[in-house]
């Protein structure tokens, strides 16, 4: 069933685990995850970032969404991500995204609190929740170019940024990055420890594929409620395809090569959301 994250956050910071938040570009992507959230009895969010909803519509992911919601009974929340003006939080609200990220991340710290502040505000009467940034993600996400290590967020600010906006849910920047690393990434936990300390709300890991699963398990145990996967989705449906048409290069039918696609997210998922803690939870 569609459901908001207000509850399934709420319970992943009570009951210490993270709900995994999935990008989806497509019907089978979105099959993938619904289905694999199904078969775990696992909460879901599946989530949009600006150039994906470019490419299709805010009104086909979501419709894509809710048909996939309907058919389980485990709660599934369709999220923007990195909603980049409050122009497009206003028309994901109106479409019926029942998450909302508003990135304003790359402004001053004045102009981040008073965009997220008013998407906030804007959302509070329908009780949808917002998600907000603070400090820098690297890497690219999307459009967007990230930050570097002097751009982690700072665990003062971000009490206070969490009691100006009212937002619901505050992405971390503390050494992640969009798409997949050089090295092996190295997070500054301890920065993650004393963000918890002062932030009550919950907090969120931004770029996650590529992160060594038990580094993402110990942010968890730290405080990290939900945890993003954007690339590594996209290279297993990818993969899929690639398969089909490297064994079969005369495949027309693309429910052929498509369907293959959907097994390898839906393969991946699982083992995220094992990483994650969040199997049998719904
Ligand atoms: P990755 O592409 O690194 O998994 O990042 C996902 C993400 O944070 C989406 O907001």
């Amino acid at each position: 069933m569609l459901a908001t994250t207000e509850e399934m956050l709420k319970k992943a910071q009570d009951g210490h685990y993270a709900v995994g938040a999935f990008n989806v570009e497509n019907m089978e992507m979105v099959q993938a995850v619904v289905e694999a959230a199904a078969e775990n009895r696992a909460p879901v969010i599946l989530q949009t970032t600006p150039s994906t909803v470019k490419y299709g519509g805010l009104d086909f992911y979501f419709a894509n969404v809710k048909a996939a919601a309907e058919r389980v009974d485990v709660p599934v929340a369709i999220h923007l991500d990195h909603g980049d003006s409050f122009a497009l939080a206003m028309q994901a609200l109106r479409v019926g995204y029942t998450s909302i990220m508003i990135d304003g991340s790359h402004a001053s710290f004045e102009d981040n609190i008073e965009v997220s502040r008013r998407v906030a505000d804007a959302c509070a009467p329908s009780r949808i929740p917002v998600e907000a940034e603070l400090g820098k993600v690297g890497g690219k996400e999307d459009d967007l170019d990230g930050g570097k290590g002097d751009m982690y967020t700072d665990p003062e600010q971000a009490g206070e940024f969490a009691l100006r906006t009212g937002v619901t849910s505050l992405a971390v920047a503390i050494g992640t990055a969009h798409g997949l690393y050089k090295g092996e990434p190295r997070l500054d936990l301890d920065r993650l420890t004393e963000i918890r300390k002062i932030v009550e709300i919950p907090l969120v890991l931004h770029g996650a594929s590529g992160v060594p699963d038990e580094t993402v398990k110990e942010s968890i145990r730290r405080g990290i409620c939900k945890v993003n996967f954007a690339t590594e989705l996209r290279i297993a449906f990818s993969d899929g395809v690639k398969k089909v048409l490297a064994e079969k290069p005369d495949t027309f039918d693309p429910k052929k090569y498509c369907g293959v696609g959907r097994e390898y997210v839906k393969k991946l998922v699982t083992q995220k959301m094992e990483v994650c803690g969040c199997i049998g939870r719904a």
